[in-house]
């Protein structure tokens, strides 16, 4: 059984006009990928996995990768929390905060840059789970895997809510996701697009008008 949710090639998504999106991207968007709900729901359940792997283990240090990770981060978070009050066990959590750069427009610039974070040598000996929003090629993924290790944690778990299928993929998988989707430019749920979109709630993808009219060239 597969442990994320298969987004098909085939599957287009919604039309626009059977959600709410904001007026000032109604004519950038091709379709939504992933109403909000769905990822709500999704992200519930990927708390629910999370926990259960992790209990007994201690302290949990959350690592989010800004800026795109930033509200699955805290939906991820708010489910761990909720599960937390609820139960007999509890996963103390602390969480931090680091900022990578990698796209302009819609392409990998090849150099992926550490331009924020906090001291990462907060990390050492702790149980740490990175929360990303996407994994497309995995480069920027195992950049960052890489510097984390330097810092000797106790164990390090990638939670991403989207994994892109790409041939360009250098074959890094999470170990939480939520969904695989096809391999077109998404953004909303604070995924953007040159900093647009991260202020649209469903996951969608963006059409060549959006493109565009964000590129920075
Ligand atoms: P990778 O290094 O190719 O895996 O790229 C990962 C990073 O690129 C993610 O953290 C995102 O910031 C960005 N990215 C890749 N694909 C998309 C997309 O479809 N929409 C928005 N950002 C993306």
């Amino acid at each position: 059984m597969a442990d994320y949710i298969k987004v098909l090639d085939s599957d287009k998504g919604y039309p626009l006009d059977m959600f709410c999106i904001p007026r000032h991207y109604e004519e950038d968007l091709e379709s939504v990928l992933l109403p909000r709900g769905l990822i709500a729901d999704r992200t519930e359940r990927l708390a629910r996995n999370i926990v259960q792997d992790m209990d007994n283990s201690g302290a949990v240090y959350a690592l989010c990768v800004l800026k795109g990770g930033y509200k699955f981060f805290t939906d991820l978070l708010d489910c761990i929390k909720a599960l937390n009050r609820n139960a007999e066990t509890s996963i103390p959590m602390y969480v931090d905060f680091i900022r990578l750069k990698s796209y302009e427009n819609d392409k990998s610039s090849g150099e992926i840059k550490v331009i924020g974070g906090d001291n990462l040598s907060n990390l050492t000996g702790k149980n740490v789970l990175i929360v990303e929003d996407i994994v497309d090629t995995g480069k920027t993924m195992q950049k960052l895997l890489n510097i984390v290790s330097k810092f000797q944690p106790a164990s390090v778990k990638v939670a991403s809510l989207l994994v892109k299928r790409t041939h360009r993929s250098v074959g890094y998988r999470p170990d939480y996701i939520g969904f695989e989707v096809p391999d077109e430019f998404v953004v909303g749920y604070a995924l953007d697009y040159n900093e647009y979109f991260r202020d649209l709630s469903h996951i969608c993808v963006i059409n060549e008008n959006g493109k565009k009219k964000y590129s920075t060239q």
